[in-house]
């Protein structure tokens, strides 16, 4: 594991391994391995969840931050991102986290850089984003203990949505049994692509499901492309208590990666009540998944 670009390009053991260290980090029984290594966040596109927990990640590792400004860099002059990333290198930056609006921009960049710069993808268009999968399937693991097997149903805007397919590559590493549900403008175009079920009836799909993930109705891109009104997908989707005592296995996992749209894909009221904390509980996994990315990553060569 040289770098953190996609899922696919892991292997089982890649994957576990970085499940096992970010466990030691969040028991504290393993000590940062990168200390005074240096980290810079390149966020082209906004992002709370993913910026703040690698940063987090990255100050309790003892790194040195730097929060790039893209909107005030050289790039404003006409920089490329590959020279961008050569200067950093040279100013003695060891890692970047890339998060950009255009799918395969990273794996593009990456292929041009000609110094070794540790790339981490923080989301790409509607790409991957495997530091999500990862710490999605540290969170189902901590509550379930096992994924294989346990019908994993992904309700929402599947058809933009990088995390959904980064989970999916992950999952079907580990034979879960994975369903999908959205309307049909919502869904990949190329589903035959993915091993999985696909749903447009929601109770179907939530029926006997021993995790919900429920996806963000990306209002941003729908507005651009004429979608319906997303009253209509609420009307037909949201996910809220009722739904999930009625069909759901009993201790279903409730996750979302965030940003959530309250009473749209999931109701207010379920994201305030007990099974809607499990949401927070893997925003807040995701501070110790990254730290063994970064450690994973930057420690190559010395005994871990
Ligand atoms: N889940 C996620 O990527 O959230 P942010 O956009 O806030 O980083």
């Amino acid at each position: 594991m040289e770098h953190l670009i996609d899922i696919e390009s892991l292997t089982k053991e890649d994957i576990l391994n970085i499940i096992n260290l970010a466990k030691e980090f969040k028991n504290g029984t393993k000590k940062s391995d990168v200390e005074k290594k240096t980290l810079a966040l390149m966020f082209y596109e906004n992002s709370t969840r993913t910026r703040c927990s690698f940063e987090i990640a990255g100050q309790k590792l003892g790194m040195n931050i730097i929060n790039f400004d893209a909107q005030h860099s050289s790039l404003s002059k006409g920089e490329s991102l590959k020279d961008t990333i050569e200067n950093l290198y040279f100013l003695g930056v060891n890692a970047v986290v890339i998060r950009h609006s255009l799918s395969g921009i990273i794996n593009n960049v990456m292929r041009l850089v000609k110094y070794p710069i540790k790339f981490v993808n923080g989301g790409d268009g509607t790409h991957a984003h495997p530091s999500q999968a990862l710490l999605d399937f540290y969170t189902m693991l901590e509550k379930t203990g096992s994924v294989e097997n346990k019908k994993i149903t992904i309700v929402g805007d599947v058809a933009h949505s990088r995390v959904a397919k980064s989970n999916i590559a992950l999952l079907s590493k580990f034979n879960a049994d994975i369903h999908l549900c959205a309307p049909s403008y919502l869904q990949f175009e190329n589903l035959k692509a993915f091993d999985v079920k696909y749903h447009q009836n929601v109770k179907e799909a939530v029926n006997n499901s021993d995790v919900v993930m429920v996806l963000r109705v990306q209002n941003e891109r729908h507005e651009k492309e004429g979608y319906p009104e997303s009253s209509e997908y609420k009307r037909l989707y949201e996910i809220d208590t009722n739904l999930l005592k009625e069909y759901a296995s009993k201790d279903v996992i409730l996750m979302h990666p965030g940003p959530a749209n309250r009473n749209i894909e999931v109701s207010s009221e379920l994201l305030d009540n007990t099974v809607g904390k499990t949401i927070l509980e893997q925003a807040q996994n995701g501070v110790y998944v990254r730290m063994a990315i970064l450690n994973t990553l930057l420690n190559k060569g010395k005994e871990v």
